[in-house]
């Protein structure tokens, strides 16, 4: 009898509903050309949308993300936001039929993608050509209960990655790479550094508090704005809160009452140990309290819109 353990399986692809280039297919079937930019040289830009209610949450400001990356790489945008609406509203009723259900009972995620198309191997923008077009379409897995009761470990290490961070472009290997510098330690996201100043998450932007005032980086080139800079800077507004985007060092994080990393997928979520030490008295904080009850009321208030 054999003692060895079995090798990990990879998760097999979801026979979810996805568009590609003008065609509504199953995930499965999606084929692009292996010449696409987007292959070859991670030559384009992606959007993550949540829809609430059936409905995309924040959809003007993440439209507007996106025409600022196609800018960019001076990619046209190959459809009006109305255009993109209209895909990520299909697909979602297509998988609520696939669930037996309807898109308002349902919490989902969109993605969209967008390449500079196909073309012989050349790095130049070459003209003219077709972009590839991929949106698809999952069920948004809330953050697990006891990451937010008792909030999550996180990491540091250096922001090695480029130095435009503000286009949210497909070249994630260096994402990927310190993504996996927590992955390797079971924490939950890399709090990065340039030259000891907080920039962000591998994929999350990272909030300090103290003495009672939210702060975070600015959004300029070494940052991707996140949708929710504008909501928790709202949030804040209204609940009185104080609010600052300013350079923050690597001291301050550490000796922040509070740390927060937001994200469409983690909302607003506490960081409670950074590198083995507790972050204030170890334990979410209220805070974070505040900003993530308001933040579940603006996502009841859209989906009572619908
Ligand atoms: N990531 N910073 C980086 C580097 C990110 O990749 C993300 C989002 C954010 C937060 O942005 P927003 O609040 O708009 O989700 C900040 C997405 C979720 C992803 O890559 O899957």
């Amino acid at each position: 009898m054999t003692t060895s353990n079995p090798q990990p399986q990879p998760p097999a692809l979801p026979d979810t509903p996805c568009y590609l280039n003008g065609e509504f297919t199953a995930l499965k079937d999606a084929k692009i050309s292996v010449m696409d930019r987007g292959f070859i040289f991670g030559d384009g830009i992606y959007e993550v949308v949540p829809l609430y209610g059936g409905r995309p949450f924040r959809f003007a400001q993440h439209m507007a993300r996106m025409e600022r990356s196609l800018a960019e790489l001076r990619i046209a945008n190959p459809q009006t936001r109305q255009g993109w609406q209209d895909i990520a509203m299909k697909l979602a009723a297509d998988y609520a039929l696939q669930q037996h259900t309807s898109p308002e009972k349902l919490d989902l995620l969109v993605y969209i993608q967008i390449t500079r198309g196909v073309a012989p191997r050349d790095h130049v923008m070459l003209p003219g050509l077709t972009p590839t077009v991929f949106v698809m379409i999952n069920s948004l897995r809330p953050v697990p209960p006891e990451q937010r009761a008792h909030g999550v470990a996180c990491v540091t290490a250096d922001d090695f990655r480029w130095s435009k961070a503000h286009i949210k472009s497909t070249s994630l290997l260096g994402a990927v790479l310190a993504r996996q510098i927590s992955a390797d330690v079971d924490a939950v996201e890399t709090v990065m550094f340039r030259n000891g100043v907080l920039s962000e998450g591998a994929s999350s932007n990272v909030w300090v508090v103290k003495d009672g005032k939210v702060m975070g980086p600015p959004c300029d080139n070494l940052v991707l704005e996140g949708i929710r800079y504008g909501l928790i800077e709202e949030i804040c507004r209204e609940a009185g809160i104080g609010f600052e985007l300013r350079r923050i060092s690597r001291e301050e994080v550490f000796a922040a009452d509070e740390l927060l990393l937001s994200s469409a997928t983690k909302e607003v979520l506490a960081i409670t140990k950074l590198d083995g030490k507790p972050v204030g008295n170890g334990q979410p904080g209220p805070v974070c309290a505040k900003l993530y009850a308001a933040y579940q009321r603006a996502k009841q208030a859209h989906t009572e819109q619908a």
